[in-house]
């Protein structure tokens, strides 16, 4: 037996890091808390000198002879590419841990930032790289964070979809070689969700071991999680740099955007508890969080169509059904007769708006409710007088395709991002305007800059633009926006409060939507409206008890005419707004939960109160299946007596009827419920109350 290396160890959150610091670095452990480090952690281990079959250094590289996908990749312009880093520094204190690696000849050196959150166990990295040598060095690429995985992790789930599908979950065993999910659509995009979890086989809502990575990051990405030869498994998380995109000159520091790692028992709902209060408590902006009013959003019920009588009307159609912040959507600025002009005039068009938006924000005021407004600011119409009077601010290479009929303004140039912030600052001072719906509806695939990619230059901009308008705005919120889930990441929920996930309103597809959706966010930030009874996207029709029962669990809204429903609808749909209302603490702050349903006819989640005192849960049949369908409701405290209700204005299948029987959590969670639902997309809601018992 050797003498026990001195080891670096976190703990925090239930979770525990151990990091062998000698040569190349390793990490020797990264997962559920270690009650005590023991000479078998180590001495299992080869020394942490780089090991051409073996475990992964902490910044793989191919210059130590590693066979693996390296972690940081690159060329000086005179020649050498083959960096062999060790680790020459260790500092900081708590959960921080910062480890300088650097190259013998000194021309490169990467410095690894790693903190532990003592709270939710979630462990965020980045990596600056910096180029000490005398040429140019081109970076084509360096992982914010690179960990090992043990070998019983057997299956991987990534993310799929598109446009009016997002966040689509696609699960697949892990094998030999690498899995690989890349973007360079230059948005977060709308089929690559930037996360890849990866656990035992047949992980599911309530079992397995799980770890996983998200990058924070709107731009590009490449997720990676490869099996070596040996067997060890590598998971790395990066931004994606396009040919040439960062070429650092001699001194300069390229630092990645961060990644999170997230290692949890209890399967997907140990998962989201721990991404879910990292979300709350660390990312978010505004802590704590604003009471988020329901919506109400004109683009389904107006389109373009703007003029002030009907806007009136429609305000006070959703003021009558309970709706709290009214938000005017595309077509309220100049020249914005259809999506082929206007983008970049940001000033009302006086046909449609004639005495500016006050007037209309102030009778939104006066029928109590908030005032909100779209924009999309990063992008053009050619013709619009921005586009006429400045040419030269696009972000283009010749022949760049013109998506939607619109460009991208370069917001990396000062002189564009002074014109964008000086527009939406006067408009933010020309009526009370307390949140935007911040657009972005066209990929940066082909955009470039002298010549060169620059989907990171832009990404910076954008992020500078919005931090620029919160500091000089410190009330003001943001929805993330691009053409519907195109933007949802942690890099952007750090400015903003809201994310706009689709823009199909189906309520029957919404549910695998928010299903893929909540992995990462928690449902106060994931905007969900009652569309129109048969969806404008995908024309299938619904009832609208299912259409509100599916938006009860998120940020909660309305995406319709009102001013065509009849009194019965009216009536229902104001009394959902009403139970929304009513439990929205617990719907925006409590404990998120996946029904572990094997049928896949039927889908469903909850959300738990903190102390275990009280629960909503929703259970949707989404196809035909006969018969009764047992739904077991985990995360209650196991020995509280629950009284389980159907609240109106829920359809209520339960043969007891409505006003409920009393069950103890443990019977919940193991023995379930048995509930006659009968036709496809019928869902029923169920409350728990805590009514005796014991509290855990
Ligand atoms: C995008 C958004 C929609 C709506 C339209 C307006 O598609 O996702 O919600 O705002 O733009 O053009």
């Amino acid at each position: 037996m050797t003498a026990a290396p001195s080891l670096l160890r976190r703990h925090g959150g239930g979770v525990s890091l151990v990091i062998d610091p000698r040569g190349a670095g390793r990490v020797l452990y990264w997962g559920p808390a270690l009650p005590a480090i023991t000479d078998g952690l180590w001495n299992a281990e080869p020394p942490a000198t780089p090991d051409p079959g073996g475990a992964a250094p902490l910044v793989p590289l191919t210059g130590w002879g590693y066979g693996g996908l390296p972690a940081l990749s690159g060329r000086w312009a005179g020649g050498g590419w083959a960096p062999r880093l060790a680790v020459t520094a260790v500092s900081g204190e708590g959960q921080a841990l910062s480890l300088t690696l650097a190259d013998p000849g000194g021309a490169l050196s990467v410095v690894l930032d790693w903190e532990l959150d003592a709270d939710t166990g979630v462990l965020t990295g980045t990596a600056a790289v910096t180029n000490h040598g005398a040429e140019p060095y081109r970076l084509d690429g360096c992982a914010a964070l690179c960990l090992p995985l043990p070998g019983w992790v057997d299956e991987a789930l990534t993310f799929e979809g598109g446009y009016i599908r997002e966040f689509q979950e696609h699960r697949q065993p892990i094998g030999p070689g690498a899995l690989v999910r890349e973007n360079r659509r230059g948005r977060t995009s709308h089929d690559s969700f930037p996360a890849l979890v990866a656990g035992e086989a047949g992980f599911g809502a309530v079992h397995g071991s799980l770890f996983a990575v998200h990058l924070g990051w709107s731009g590009n990405h490449r997720l990676t999680l490869e099996t070596l030869a040996a067997g060890t498994r590598v998971l790395m998380a990066g931004e994606l740099l396009l040919p040439g995109e960062v070429v650092l000159a001699p001194g300069e520091t390229y630092r990645t955007p961060p990644a999170y790692a997230v290692a949890a028992d209890g399967g997907l709902n140990g998962l989201m508890a721990r991404t879910h209060a990292h979300v709350r408590r660390r990312i978010l902006p505004r802590v704590p969080l604003p009471e988020r009013p329901v919506h109400l959003n004109t683009w389904e019920a107006v389109y373009h169509a703007h003029d002030p009588q009907g806007l009136g009307d429609l305000a006070r159609a959703a003021a009558a059904v309970g709706v709290e912040r009214f938000v005017l959507d595309d077509g309220w600025f100049h020249g914005r007769v259809n999506e082929r002009h206007g983008l970049g005039d940001w000033w009302p068009d006086p046909s449609k708006h004639p005495g500016g938006l006050a007037p209309l924000a102030e009778a939104v005021r006066a029928l109590g409710m908030r005032f909100a407004l779209w924009v999309e600011p990063e992008t053009v119409n050619p013709g619009s007088t921005l586009h006429t009077d400045h040419p030269d601010w696009l972000l283009r290479l010749p022949g760049d395709p013109d998506g939607r009929r619109q460009y991208v303004l370069d917001l990396g140039r000062e002189a564009v991002a002074d014109h964008l912030f000086a527009r939406i600052d006067a408009l933010l001072r020309s009526a009370p305007v307390d949140m935007l719906k911040w657009d972005m509806n066209r990929d940066l695939a082909g955009t470039g800059w002298q010549g060169e990619p620059a989907v990171r230059r832009q990404v910076a901009g954008v992020y500078r633009l919005i931090d620029r308008l919160r500091a000089t705005h410190p009330h003001l919120e943001i929805e993330s926006c691009a053409s519907g889930g195109g933007r949802a990441d942690w890099g952007i929920l750090a400015r903003c409060e809201r994310i706009w996930v689709s823009d199909s309103m189906d309520a029957h597809d919404r549910l695998s939507m928010q299903r893929g959706f909540t992995l990462f966010f928690p449902p106060e930030v994931m905007g969900a409206h009652v569309g129109r009874g048969q969806s404008a996207v995908t024309g299938r029709r619904l009832e609208l008890d299912f259409r509100c029962a599916v938006a009860l669990f998120g940020h909660m809204g309305v995406e319709w005419d009102l001013r065509g429903i009849n009194a019965e609808e009216r009536d229902r749909l104001a009394a959902w707004i009403a139970l929304h209302k009513r439990h929205r603490a617990l719907l925006h702050g409590g404990r998120w939960v996946r029904l572990p349903l094997d049928d896949r006819a039927v889908t469903g989640h909850g959300v738990v109160a903190g102390d275990g005192g009280s629960a909503l849960y929703l259970v949707a049949q989404q196809v035909t299946r006969p018969g009764i369908v047992t739904v077991r409701l985990p995360g209650l405290a196991p020995g509280a007596v629950y009284r389980v209700t159907v609240p109106e204005p829920s359809p209520c299948p339960l043969p007891w009827g409505r006003a409920g029987l009393r069950f103890t959590g443990a019977h919940l969670a193991a023995a379930g419920l048995r509930l006659p639902l009968g036709t496809p997309d019928e869902a029923v809601v169920l409350h728990l109350e805590r009514c005796g018992g014991e509290t855990s």
